[in-house]
């Protein structure tokens, strides 16, 4: 099969490798339809995670079920499923309490497992054509309709970046009339201000300095906000006092609550220096962010914190810690939530809302492209140029 191999840093190959099979009588064998390219895989990419020399890449598929271990009971040859990055067995102390990021069964000896990611056990990438599923009755989400249909965008996000963006929003409790500020207008900063909407926010508030990201945060119903025009928090906070001088008093002492009820930051260890977008500043956004949320306010972090980066910016980051204003935190009694997103603690609920066509993840796919196209399409989406926001593969393109 052909498959999307890591060869070095910024260099991938369309390879090919061993066909996937079943390993383990609870396995099926899933023909992929569609393989989402991710902000995760630009850290491996990148080079960030140090070698993964002769891996194939990817960790977002859908696809229809083409072999059935005999130990499975609930998938059939032929079932069209999706199943989550973080691969899950269903049953161990994690997984019953939900917390299926964590599970402890999929990655002896650590807590949490994924396809073709480093450090999270042995299992291949999914930018190719057939993939082996692990503990197949408690990772495949079957799915209604037929490959290529109207759904097969929604669908293939709800693998990893649909979840994770709604995951933001939980980590970051956003609830009914909240202001939401979220930085990173990726796939991930996007659709959690989709979810963060839809959860009834009053405003949400979307911050990069990328033009067709911001206009797409638009389109969805986020205000814009491009931080080189200024201080994102000074911006955010004069727009939001207009807004809310112009509704006329509210509350005595208001004032002071002059920033956003949540936060999210969506980009990670590799936010950008803003006062040189060439630099990474891996501070930079809980710094702002610290500044914007309002006291009694949440803070949910999505974005990943890789350990051991090749290249930190500095001795402090070389160690694997971060300089955050913890004091401010404190005194502004702020909750924060960070981590890796428990994708299967979403995934089904979040598939109903698509079929019952309240909700189009879909919106944020900006390119469908064959699998042989992987290396252009990697090279574009990591210098987030022309409009690359979230690619989908094909690998029978
Ligand atoms: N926790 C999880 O389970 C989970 C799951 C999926 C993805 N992620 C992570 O989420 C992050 C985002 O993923 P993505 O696919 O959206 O990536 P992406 O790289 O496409 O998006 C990041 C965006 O942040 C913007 N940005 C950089 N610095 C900024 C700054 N200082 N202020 C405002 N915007 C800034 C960039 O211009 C870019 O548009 C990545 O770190 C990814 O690894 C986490
Ligand atoms: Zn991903
Ligand atoms: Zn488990």
């Amino acid at each position: 099969m052909k498959a999307v191999v890591w060869r070095g840093e910024r260099e991938l190959n369309i390879e090919s490798v061993e066909d996937a099979r079943i390993e383990a009588p609870t396995d099926v064998l899933m023909r992929i339809t569609s393989s989402a390219i991710c902000g995760t895989d630009l850290h491996i990419y990148e080079g960030r995670m140090g070698d993964f020399n002769g891996n194939v890449i990817g960790h977002e598929p859908l696809g229809v079920v083409e072999e059935v271990g005999p130990a499975v009971v609930s998938i059939k040859k032929g079932d069209r499923v999706v199943v989550p990055t973080h691969i899950c067995c269903g049953f161990c102390y994690n997984c019953v309490r939900g917390d299926s990021a964590s599970c402890l069964i999929t990655h002896p000896g650590a807590a949490g497992a994924a396809y073709g990611y480093p450090g999270m056990g042995p299992y291949k990438g999914t930018q190719t054509e057939l993939v082996r599923v692990p503990f197949a009755d408690a990772n495949c989400l079957r799915l209604p309709g037929e490959p290529g249909d109207d759904w097969e965008h929604d669908f293939v996000l709800l693998a990893d970046a649909f979840p994770s963006g709604y995951h933001a929003t939980e980590l970051a409790h956003v609830s009914t009339g909240d202001s939401v500020a979220i930085f990173g207008a990726g796939a991930i900063g996007l659709l959690a201000a989709y979810c963060a909407l839809f959860r009834g926010a009053s405003e949400v508030y979307m911050v990069d300095y990328i033009p067709e990201r911001l206009k797409k945060a638009e389109e969805l119903g986020a205000i814009p906000i491009d931080f080189r025009v200024g201080d994102p928090v000074e911006q955010i906070r004069e727009m939001h006092g207009r807004q809310r001088k112009s509704a006329g008093p509210t509350w005595r002492g208001e004032d002071i609550m002059g920033g956003v009820d949540c936060g999210i930051d969506a980009i990670g260890f590799q936010a950008r220096d803003r006062a040189n977008p060439d630099r990474e500043k891996p501070n930079q956004v809980i710094e702002d962010l610290s500044r914007l949320i309002n006291p009694n306010g949440r803070l949910g972090i999505i974005g990943v914190f890789v350990p051991n980066d090749t290249r930190p910016v500095g001795e402090i980051e070389k160690q694997g810690n971060l300089v955050v204003p913890w004091q401010t935190l404190f005194k502004n009694n702020i909750s924060i939530g960070m981590g890796r997103d428990h994708d299967e603690r979403y995934n089904t609920q979040l598939r109903d809302m698509i079929i019952a066509g309240r909700l189009k993840p879909g919106r944020i796919v900006s390119h469908r492209l064959p699998l042989s196209q992987a290396p252009s399409a990697f090279q574009q989406f990591d210098a987030r140029a022309n409009g690359y926001i979230k690619v989908i593969l094909d690998p029978h393109q």
